[in-house]
């Protein structure tokens, strides 16, 4: 039990690890394990520990972008670290302006700053006692070196740079790092988390079903989420995918560059409908995509138009909106396209959802051209890196609408990026056949490339009318 003084009481039992990092006091220390060890609750309770203990002190909580810090991180932080002292006031949040990050303010005169490294200005201008990066893997080992030297505000007789992550390559940075001995590694189990086990080592019934879903992953999911092993995934299909070269800062692609949909349908397994650009040389970047289950065809059209368009007149009331609605809407002019239209729209084949999406959507569709074995050739050769340095596929950082909490529960892929680095060869001597799991993207991906490279292919039926 920790007790702050007069007002304050606050239980929680740190075990293991937890316990651990709440004494050390090296320079880098990182917390890695596998899903739901209680790796960032174990850092919030030591900041905010910190923060009650040294008045006057500044800490930085810190993700690769603060849309999945607000998502996540920040939950656990309002609703089990610090519920109490938000209720009684000793802290309120205090929601950033243009000068000035968004930061928990204590009444000690502690700040909590809350940032993303998306936006480093306002969080890089100033100076920490303490750090605490969530989800390290994603951030580079530069901006690791870049936060170390934000660490000499002096309220302290320490400075820390903390961070948890679940495991990676064995060959990432972050774990080579720790095998140099200048980041202390404290490997979490989930026996650490009192949630999912007992004293006596007996799981819980949370226990049971948390490592129930975990035990049904496969593959280097499975290794990392479930045993936390720093291992690479073995027999890549795209080996060429490389995150510094592929993945890139969101932003608006010029109306001059034409766009493409591609679809695959799902329900139980995600549908995906993936928004493309094409620049003038050819190549193809991915900047938004729906990527989410049980949701019917046409709650998806209505999402998408949602995506793609803006009101711009006084619009009726609605109880609920329908893709129809916005159809109308913009029709009578109440409604604009905030972008160029898409040249086509790539479907999976199922003829009903097919029909259901150009009914919804207002716009026709072609299906895909499925071949697999030379579409993923053509996606390959499109991630090589050619003579002007560059490869002709890139994907934008944070291209999905909304992250589907189921899929996030179940520890699944929740976007195509999320997919590509696990998407691997049934057979890694033959290379004939992919894994068919989680690979949704991966296949809207190719139907992609093969609209653009493999030309000569049938022509396929149109539905909706146009021919192409
Ligand atoms: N010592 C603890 N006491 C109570 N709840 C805990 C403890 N450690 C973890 N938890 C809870 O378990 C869940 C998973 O913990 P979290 O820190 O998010 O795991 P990780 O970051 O390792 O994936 C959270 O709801 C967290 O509050
Ligand atoms: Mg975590």
């Amino acid at each position: 039990m920790i007790t702050a003084p007069v007002v304050l009481q606050h239980f929680y039992e740190p075990w293991g690890t937890a316990r651990e990092l709440l004494h050390c006091r090296d320079t880098e220390v990182l917390m890695s394990g596998p899903a739901g060890t209680g790796k960032s609750r174990a850092c919030l309770q030591k900041l905010h520990l910190m923060c009650l203990a040294n008045p006057g002190m500044r800490g930085l909580i810190l993700r690769k972008t603060l849309v999945s810090l607000t998502s996540t991180g920040l939950v656990t932080f309002k609703e089990h670290v610090a519920s109490e002292a938000l209720a009684t006031g000793i802290l309120k949040f205090f929601g950033g302006s243009a000068k000035e990050p968004a930061a928990y303010k204590y009444g000690n005169g502690s700040t909590l700053v809350v940032g993303g490294m998306d936006n480093p200005t306002k969080i890089m201008s100033s100076e920490y006692d303490v750090i605490y990066v969530q989800e390290a893997i994603e951030i580079s080992e530069d901006d690791w070196e870049k936060l170390l030297t934000r660490l000499r505000n002096g309220k302290l007789s320490f400075h820390q740079l903390m961070a948890d992550t679940n495991p990676d390559a064995e060959t990432h940075w972050l774990n080579i790092r720790c095998q140099n001995g200048k980041t202390t590694m404290l490997r979490c189990t989930h026996e650490d988390n009192p949630v999912l086990f007992n004293r006596d080592g007996s799981k819980t019934s949370a226990g049971e079903a948390y490592i129930g879903i975990l035990d049904g992953l496969t593959g280097v999911r499975k290794q990392r989420l479930r045993h936390g092993l720093w291992v690479a995934a073995e027999g890549i299909v795209y080996e060429e995918y490389n995150p510094k070269v592929h993945l890139v800062d969101k932003f608006a692609p010029p109306e001059s560059w034409t766009r493409w949909w591609c679809v695959d349908f799902g329900y139980t397994n995600p549908f995906v409908l993936q928004c493309w650009a094409e620049d003038p040389d050819g190549r193809l970047y991915l900047y938004r995509e729906i990527y989410h289950s049980k949701r019917l065809v046409e709650d998806h059209a209505r999402d998408i138009l949602l995506q793609v368009t803006k009101v711009t007149g006084r619009v009726p009331d609605r109880k609920v909106l329908t893709a129809k609605d916005i159809r109308d809407d913009v029709r009578a002019g109440l409604r604009e396209w905030t972008e160029p239209k898409p040249r086509g729209i790539i479907c999976d084949h199922d003829a009903e959802d097919r029909e259901t999406l150009s009914k919804h959507v207002g716009i026709s569709n072609t299906a895909a051209d499925k071949r697999k074995k030379i579409g993923i050739q053509a996606v390959q050769s499109r991630m090589k890196v050619i003579e002007d340095g560059r490869p002709r596929i890139f994907f934008m950082e944070n291209t999905v609408v909304e992250r589907d909490p189921e899929l996030e529960r179940k520890k699944l892929p929740c976007s195509t990026v999320e997919e590509l680095a696990t998407y691997v060869w049934e057979d890694k001597a033959t290379k004939e056949e992919p894994v068919k799991e989680n690979d949704h993207g991966m296949d809207t991906m190719r139907y992609m490339v093969a609209e653009r490279d493999m030309g000569g292919r049938p022509r396929v039926r149109t539905l909706g009318g146009r021919r192409r």
